[in-house]
């Protein structure tokens, strides 16, 4: 699993005005963790909220702000009435989870002293762990909320620490308007992130305010940091056809799991063969092809393309001059299959 990026419809820790919009831009962008605050909006708009972001088809998230214990049972009681999947942070464990007991909404609390608004962290990296450690023990909490970049520890070693103190996924809070802090992130091994002012203030991708290219570059730098943004570009196959002249001699020209992609020019008869285990697939990109077979013979026409299942005796023979074959195979096929010829590659 890669690390995800949860977009928080939240800025200086208060839902924001505009958030009901805002929500319309991160679904269109494709983004599928969107979480709120307990305050900002009234009841009623928070729970409408909440429905737009479950029918967009994303993960809802309520982070709870109030850190007194009366305002935080209140809240973890609205987080239950809106029906939110997540109930992110709050520091009064014991009594959220009575309350939650039943309900299907995952629990992921603050370690540490939380104070103030906007929120800090305080205490040594050792009292936020051991504080962490006793949290996730609990059942109940699915994992952590750490505000680690809202602590005056060294980041990196606090979120390690923590990461490593439990078996629960770790989600950190706060004040991340960067690829570095994205970075540090994932480096640590926490599971989520959120992001909320950075994008909403137009802070986080500079040379454009609007929220959509924020949520983009967030999104192009997650991926990154993941490693799941592509290496492979598209191929012509004319162009790659011109860059050889030896006749049944394939080149790969690309890989899909255990299958190669070969590229071969092909003229006058190949050798009567099969292959044990293979199938192999021809597409004729240039020119004529004949598959002979024991019971018949196969025209193959360009834009076409025939399939020998494994065990099936073929002998390929180009009824063009040159004639230019896309293969697909695994990528353990020897072109002569079970035969020994000095035609094998
Ligand atoms: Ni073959």
């Amino acid at each position: 699993m890669g690390l995800r990026f949860i977009f928080m419809l939240t800025a200086n820790d208060k839902t924001v005005e505009d958030a009901e919009i805002h929500l319309g831009t991160a679904l269109a962008a494709g983004i599928h963790h969107i979480g709120f605050k307990d305050i900002g909006l009234s009841f009623e708009r928070l729970k409408n909220l909440n429905s737009a972001i479950k029918s967009g088809g994303a993960t809802s998230y309520l982070e709870v702000v109030s850190l007194d214990k009366k305002s935080e049972i209140i809240s973890a009681k609205a987080a239950i009435e809106i029906g939110v999947d997540i109930l992110m942070g709050g520091t009064n464990i014991n009594e959220v989870l009575k309350l939650l007991k039943g309900t299907n909404i995952k629990y992921f609390p603050f370690p540490g002293k939380i104070v103030g608004y906007p929120s800090s962290l305080l205490g040594t990296v050792n009292e936020i762990v051991k504080s962490a450690k006793t949290l996730s023990l609990k059942k109940g909490v699915h994992g952590l909320d750490l505000l680690a970049y809202r602590s005056t520890c060294d980041v990196k070693t606090l979120i390690n620490a923590v990461c490593e103190c439990t078996e629960k996924p770790v989600i950190i809070a706060g004040s991340i308007d960067n690829r570095h802090r994205i970075s540090n992130v994932k480096n640590s091994g926490a599971a989520s992130f959120t992001i909320g002012s950075a994008a909403l203030n137009g802070k986080y991708f500079s040379a454009e305010k609007n929220l959509d290219l924020q949520l983009k570059a967030i999104m192009k730098d997650v991926a990154e940091v993941n490693n799941h943004i592509s290496k492979l570009y598209p191929k012509n196959l004319n162009h790659s056809f011109g860059e050889f002249e030896d006749i049944w001699s394939p080149r790969i020209a690309g890989q899909i799991n255990d299958m190669q992609i070969k590229l071969v020019k092909v003229k006058g008869n190949f050798i009567w063969h099969y292959h044990k285990t293979e199938d192999e697939l021809f597409f004729v990109h240039k020119g004529k092809l004949m598959m002979k077979f024991r019971d018949r013979d196969e025209i193959i026409k360009e834009g076409e393309f025939i399939i020998v299942p494994y065990g099936v005796e073929h002998c390929p023979v180009a009824i063009t001059d040159v004639c230019e074959i896309v293969l697909l195979e695994p990528k353990t096929t020897i072109n002569t299959g079970s035969i020994k010829n000095v035609r094998k590659v």
